[in-house]
């Protein structure tokens, strides 16, 4: 049975949440693959509104099984907090979740020092969410990460641990920062691994014996291809892979087994902290879509930048995830907005940019708009393309045909029911 993948094409908040929990309808096992508690997944079931950083997704759907991949970097503390939040809203996660014994611990030093490198950025901070991610990536990087299989072996994690403690309070003490009280740290620990060692396992054979026995996979991605530490807007990123090849690795499926991969963008664009943003509106429009899209981080509730949709970044992040086919989300904010622009070409001293650059050019690209009339009508209760307005359809089959590939829904709403399938 093909795997799918589904990925953020922008700067991640592109409300992959809720395209995750409508197509897990089909699905048997859903993946996290990178990423940690950086990710805010919002999905809305029944009218509640549940906020997913680490758990999968589709694990809202009671009979879909969840893997958390080799590829995530696991805050033990918030995956607990976040187990007892579901169960409190009646959702039954913890026999239906496995933990990969290769996903790196995110320990309270690399939120300490993620804090501490901030600071120390020459007033150019990244503006991380503050959930230690690089740091964690870096250890793993270095090979000093402690993996979830450690805590399998608790007298030997205990010495890994004070180890680490030592070394990582050195690193604190030079940034000015308060050390991380050891003791206390084991204690909460210990306090959370009885819990987390039934679902630890090698979910690298376990997947891929789903694959082999044709169940449904989904390998969920975090974060979005603009973030992705190789291929984003470097050092604007976050420090994993967010694209294809990062959910592949992430995750330990072969590549030709993906044969699905569906690019989840906004109708807009947003980014949360700092760097490029070139079709970012800074005035009255920026804000008004702020207001109408709910534009705060799930994770930090930091307002985020908005702007028109970039039809270069799209081109360049449908092209390096091979992207089969589109959803296209929050179509309904841009209701009110007055004429819809699309970003069709960068200009640069003069010259026109049609591929999106990279580097410095970034900075300096002046975006260059095509403007579609817009919309007033609320589309939130249409349930077809038909009873979508024209303005909207045209602008929906432009982008379809700029990018040649197929937009497969349109999402009108937050709901689940408040998706039309093209
Ligand atoms: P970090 O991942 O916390 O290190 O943050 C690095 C950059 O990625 C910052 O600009 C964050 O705002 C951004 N970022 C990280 N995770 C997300 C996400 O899930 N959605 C949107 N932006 C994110």
């Amino acid at each position: 049975m093909p795997v799918t993948a589904l990925i953020g094409l922008q700067w991640g908040d592109e409300g992959k949440g809720k395209v995750v929990d409508v197509i897990c309808d089909k699905m048997d096992v859903v993946v996290r693959a990178q990423g940690g508690a950086n990710a805010g997944h919002t999905v809305i079931v029944a009218g509640r509104k549940h906020v997913l950083h680490l758990i999968p997704s589709g694990m809202l759907l009671p009979r879909v099984r969840g893997v958390i991949g080799n590829g995530v970097v696991l805050d033990p503390f918030q995956l607990v907090k976040e187990l007892d939040t579901l169960g409190a809203a009646g959702y039954a996660i913890e026999d239906r979740l496995t933990i990969s014994n290769r996903a790196h611990l995110v320990l309270p030093w690399h939120a300490a020092l993620d804090a501490a490198f901030e600071r120390h950025r020459g007033g150019s901070p990244i503006g991380t969410t503050g959930r230690g991610i690089g740091p964690a990536y870096m250890d793993k990087a270095c090979r000093e990460g402690i993996r979830v299989e450690e805590l399998r072996h608790w007298d030997r994690l205990l010495l890994r641990l004070r180890e680490q403690a030592d070394r990582k309070n050195h690193l604190l003490a030079a940034f000015s920062s308060e050390p991380v009280a050891i003791e206390a740290l084991i204690e909460r620990l210990a306090s959370v691994r009885e819990r987390l060692l039934p679902m630890i396992a090698d979910t690298v054979w376990s997947l891929n014996e789903d694959h082999m026995q044709g169940r449904q996979i989904l390998i969920e991605g975090a974060q979005g291809s603009l973030l992705d530490v190789d291929l984003g807007t470097y050092p604007y990123v976050t420090s994993s892979q967010c694209h294809l090849g990062g959910l592949l690795a992430g995750s330990g499926m072969p590549p030709q087994s993906v044969t699905r991969v569906v690019g989840v963008c906004k109708a807009y664009t947003t980014r949360v902290g700092s760097g490029p943003f070139p079709t970012e509106e800074r005035g009255d429009i920026g804000a008004a879509i702020r207001a109408k899209g709910q534009e705060f981080g799930a994770t930090t509730g930091r307002p985020r930048r908005c702007g028109w949709l970039d039809l270069l970044a799209l081109r360049y992040a449908t092209t390096l995830n091979g992207v089969t086919e589109i959803a296209l989300t929050k179509s309904d904010v841009l209701a009110g907005q007055g004429p819809i622009h699309v970003a069709t070409t960068y200009e640069i001293d003069g010259r026109e940019l049609k591929a999106f650059p990279s580097g410095s050019d970034l900075d300096v690209a002046v975006p260059r708009y095509r403007a579609f009339p817009g919309f007033d009508e609320d589309i939130s209760a249409c349930a077809t393309v038909e009873e979508l307005p024209g303005a909207l359809r045209d602008y929906v089959s432009f982008i379809e045909s700029a990018l040649k590939i197929p937009i497969a829904m349109v999402s009108t709403g937050p709901g689940r029911h408040q998706t039309i399938r093209l």
